[in-house]
């Protein structure tokens, strides 16, 4: 069972930024009652009877997560389903310490009273719900109106009948499982509820039932066909005579009557020819204002919509993926629609938040895994200009990727075809959508195939998309290749164009090697775009009747959730509070329009990524800047004029040249004599006193160990390269250059065959107080060998807590490459002197104020490590890349990672420094 009652589906009638001032809505969010139950047979039966008293329940907010909100349980899942597969039951007998044993299938009950008065009652009144997941029973004073799924698309209902002047009782009873939860098995916090609006529509007898538009250049792009398709009914029980008006900007087409009997549904189509359109693309978001309307036969508007429209065309040529006839690049990511407070409902200020961040990070592309979004997004999209991937809400996973159960089954056919329909008719009108995905990680088989002519059928201007068979897909996916073998697929395929609907999975400390993947991506014409995986942590708060309990962000297994998987869903651009990663930048860097080479002769060239921006459209400014004998030049495209997303002479591409290298400082020429207060043996310095303090809590010790970081602990970094916790065959040599200065130089020799060496480098620990850095090299943000492009080299000043990332689930961090010299001071001078790194060849620093042997013991969260007994400070050579490929045993790519079967040696100064503390 699909729906009893449902009124078909239909575009968004009015702008969503419009809903607020729109007539015919009355917004029914707030607060409505509510009663949860574990298990269905405790549910409130009667509660939806008029007589029924609710007075004493609780309180709760819609939209809204009832998990989110101090009900029940939040779980998170990644392939398997939450409940015993055994289709359609979702309450067949789990293991006991499942959370679906004593839950084992919640119900809310919901509550809320709506005041209608007779003008109202006069007229068409439907309910709409624009998201209950899964499943929900709906009643109006104690009668029973219908039953909808297809928990990310919207139920309406006709209540007009159901309806009194006076006070009317809405009571909705929503489960957490349904038979349509095996099409919803997404990996993601599984949440339920009332997550999106509630709104009854007053709508005037005669009314817009739904209205298409499309905008399609002719082939030289030189006038544009306008078409769209009205389609009015008459609820009424009286033939109507009514007059409907498209308007583009101010144009409006000849008025034409027309003549509808009571209970009919009929279409107008207008068409207009444009001359000279301007083209809408993720880069010029063109859009024509468009309002739709009916008048009586007397001529008084009875209703009136206004949207707009981009004229545009999408299409694959061979493999070429083409918009408006250029082969643009995707350059893309993957969202969820999550919130650390709200869960599955994401308000319009994070929307807007959201598209800001993409915009900024230079993302053209926008996946909306694995389910339609609230419909405000996608006005964002159209405005600002992003490509939207809308994709259905279909994934089938626990039956395995492309299984044949569900896309073979044919009872499970309509449930397939009524996800794709509800996406397309839904969204049809927004020209951000380019590609209409049938889903992710479902079936294959004639399911699909229904759902693939559906969408076929009901709109020809934009593409389907599947990942799991080409066959249902006008691209090619291939998810998370590795950058080489995302080459070799592009050489291989001939037919279609490729894309990687997801790849650079960004869990925890990730994103290296991102350049490489362009570098693939710009050379071959038949690669659409790739997808990251994905915009944001889902991290959520602990939260409990209407508070938020905790700060700290939660994963799976933390609510007690059983089964889960864990910090899996921690893959993030951006934290739960949207707060950028240093990986957010390199995405930036990487993906920006412009990219800059210098000649030997000096002259700058520009390559334009781009395809219907010109480079003179933006502000290029430059400066040299001189850090003691380094001279370096920074060129900057920059923003004309403001944009929603940014202000003017905000920096879309830049680039970092080096015009005169540094010059390390050499090896003293004397390298005895000096005097200082240390203690040595063999390879370590245990202590050293400058000014009367001790300066090492730890000694100055060679060390080839680093904690491992997601990508890494799920590649079995540790195990591979467990023999690097004790360092070999390396030799140091401290030379005393005077009382407060030291020259240490570190040899290492391979006796024998080593396997990869996590990193080169010496380790130290300096008294707790040592928490203000300056240095110069990469940064600000974090960086590591594979992922350092967009840290230009500079002089900069932090707190030892912003030098160290802090990772939802703790793990290696910190990192900055490229360093010429590094400062550390405590507060004041009492505490000892400020200490100076000078490398004799570029460095890489790690500074924490915990040891390794704390993320070594993998704490589950930042607040489970203790800090403040020492400060860590790694000072290396090399080390090993943080990898990029995925987070299910791809290692860090061989160019980054340190081969230990060949010598190293390296050397710096640290030395007390005479200026002052900072
Ligand atoms: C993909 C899947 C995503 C997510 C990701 C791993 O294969 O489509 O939903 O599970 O793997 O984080
Ligand atoms: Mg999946």
């Amino acid at each position: 069972m699909l729906g009893i009652n449902k009124l078909p589906y239909h575009a968004t009638l009015q702008l969503p930024s419009k809903w607020k001032e729109c007539k015919e809505i009355v917004s029914l969010d707030g607060e409505w009652l509510f009663h949860w139950s574990p298990k269905p047979e405790n549910r409130p039966v009667d509660f939806y009877r008029e007589d029924y008293d609710v007075s004493g329940w609780d309180k709760i907010a819609v939209p809204g997560n009832w998990q989110t909100q101090g009900y029940g349980t939040p779980i998170y899942i990644n392939i398997n389903y939450p409940f015993v597969r055994n289709r359609p039951s979702v309450t067949t007998e789990p293991p006991k310490d499942w959370t679906a044993y004593e839950n084992r299938n919640p119900v809310g009950s919901y509550v809320t009273f709506v005041d209608v008065t007779k003008e109202m009652l006069a007229k068409n009144l439907i309910l709409h719900f624009g998201g209950v997941h899964s499943a929900m029973y709906l009643w109006i004073n104690g009668q029973r109106v219908g039953y909808s799924q297809n928990s990310m698309s919207p139920a309406e209902f006709d209540v007009s009948k159901y309806m009194h002047v006076g006070k009317n009782k809405l009571a909705v009873e929503v489960y957490r499982w349904c038979d349509g939860s095996y099409l919803e098995d997404q990996d993601m916090w599984r949440l339920s509820g009332i997550f999106r609006e509630v709104q009854l529509w007053v709508r005037p007898l005669v009314h817009i039932a739904d209205y298409r538009v499309t905008a399609i250049p002719n082939n030289d792009y030189t006038q544009a066909e306008v078409q769209a398709v009205v389609s009015i009914c008459n609820t009424g029980k009286k033939k109507a005579t009514v007059c409907p008006v498209v308007m583009i900007d101010d144009l409006s087409a000849d008025k034409t009557e027309l003549q509808i009997n009571a209970g009919d549904t009929t279409n107008y189509v207008f068409h207009y020819t444009l001359k000279n359109p301007r083209l809408w693309s993720a880069e010029k978001p063109n859009l024509y204002p468009f309002s739709v309307e009916l008048e009586d036969n007397k001529g008084n508007t009875i209703e009136h919509f206004d949207y707009h429209f981009g004229v545009k065309k999408v299409e694959c040529v061979g493999e070429v993926f083409k918009i408006n006839g250029k082969n643009v690049k995707l350059r893309g990511v993957n969202r969820h629609d999550h919130h650390p407070r709200t869960g599955r409902y994401v308000d319009d200020a994070t929307y807007e938040q959201d598209l800001r961040l993409m915009k900024q990070a230079n993302i053209n592309f926008l996946r909306t895994s694995h389910y339609p979004d609230r419909e405000y997004l996608y006005e964002l999209c159209d405005r600002w200009g992003i490509y939207v991937m809308d994709e259905a809400n279909q994934e089938s996973h626990g039956y395995g990727y492309a299984n044949q159960e569900m896309g073979e089954d044919p009872a499970w056919k309509d449930a397939h075809v009524d996800r794709a329909e509800s996406l397309v008719k839904r969204d049809y009108n927004h020209p951000c959508v380019i590609l209409w995905s049938l889903g992710n990680e479902g079936g294959i088989g004639p399911n699909i195939q229904a759902m693939y002519d559906t969408v076929v059928a009901l709109d020809s201007t934009r593409l389907p998309f599947y990942d799991c068979h080409p066959r249902y897909s006008a691209l090619h996916d291939f998810g998370y290749p590795t950058p080489d073998v995302l080459k070799t697929e592009a050489e291989k395929e001939t037919e279609k164009p490729l894309i990687a609907r997801e790849y650079a999975h960004a869990m925890g400390n990730s994103m290296g090697n991102f350049q490489e993947y362009w570098d693939v991506i710009y050379a071959d014409s038949s690669i659409a775009g790739a997808a990251i995986w994905d915009w944001v942590d889902l991290g959520l708060y602990r939260s409990g009747k209407g508070e938020v309990k905790s700060e700290e962000f939660l994963y799976g297994g933390d609510f007690g959730d059983q089964p889960n998987d864990g910090n899996f869903n921690i893959n993030g651009l951006v934290a739960p509070d949207r707060k950028p990663h240093p990986h957010y930048y390199e995405v930036q860097y990487v993906y920006q329009p412009l990219t800059f080479k210098r000649d030997n002769d000096g002259t700058i060239r520009i390559i334009n990524r781009d395809s219907f921006t010109d480079p003179s459209e933006y502000d290029m400014t430059c400066d040299t800047v001189s850090f003691g004998s380094e001279r370096l030049l920074n060129v900057y495209a920059r923003l004309k004029e403001d944009k929603p997303w940014a202000e003017k002479g905000f920096v879309v591409a830049r680039e970092q040249f080096v015009l005169q290298p540094y010059e390390y400082p050499s090896l003293p020429a004397k390298k005895s004599g000096g005097k200082a207060e240390v203690t040595i043996n063999g390879n370590t310095l245990s202590s050293w006193i400058v000014d009367g303090h001790e300066v090492l809590q730890g000694p100055l010790e060679p060390y080839f160990w680093k904690p491992e970081n997601d990508n890494q602990r799920a590649a079995g970094f540790a195990r591979r390269v467990a023999e690097w916790k004790e360092v070999k065959d390396v030799t140091v040599n401290y030379t005393i250059i005077n009382d407060s200065s030291i020259l240490v130089e570190m040899d290492y020799q391979p006796t024998t065959d080593r396997p990869i060496i996590p990193k080169v480098g010496m380790r130290m620990r300096l008294p707790a107080d040592y928490t203000h850095i300056r240095y110069y090299g990469r940064g600000p943000w974090e960086n590591y060998p594979d992922r350092k492009r967009s840290a230009f080299l500079s002089e900069y000043e932090m707190p030892l807590s912003d030098y160290e990332t802090e990772y939802i689930r703790p793990q290696d961090n910190s990192n900055r490459c490229d360093i010429r010299w590094f400062e550390i001071s405590p507060q004041t001078s009492a505490v000892g002197p400020r200490l100076r790194i000078a490398g004799l060849q570029p460095l890489c620093i790690r500074a924490w104020d915990y040891g390794e042997e704390d993320l070594d013991a993998a704490p589950r969260h930042p607040q489970d490590l203790q800090r403040g007994r020492f400060v860590n400070l790694n000072i290396d050579l090399n080390i090993h890349g943080v990898g990029g490929v995925d987070t299910w045993g791809q290692r860090t790519l061989p160019q980054y990672t340190i081969n230990g079967n060949q010598p190293y040696h390296y050397a710096f100064i640290i030395m007390k420094c005479n200026s002052g503390h900072i």
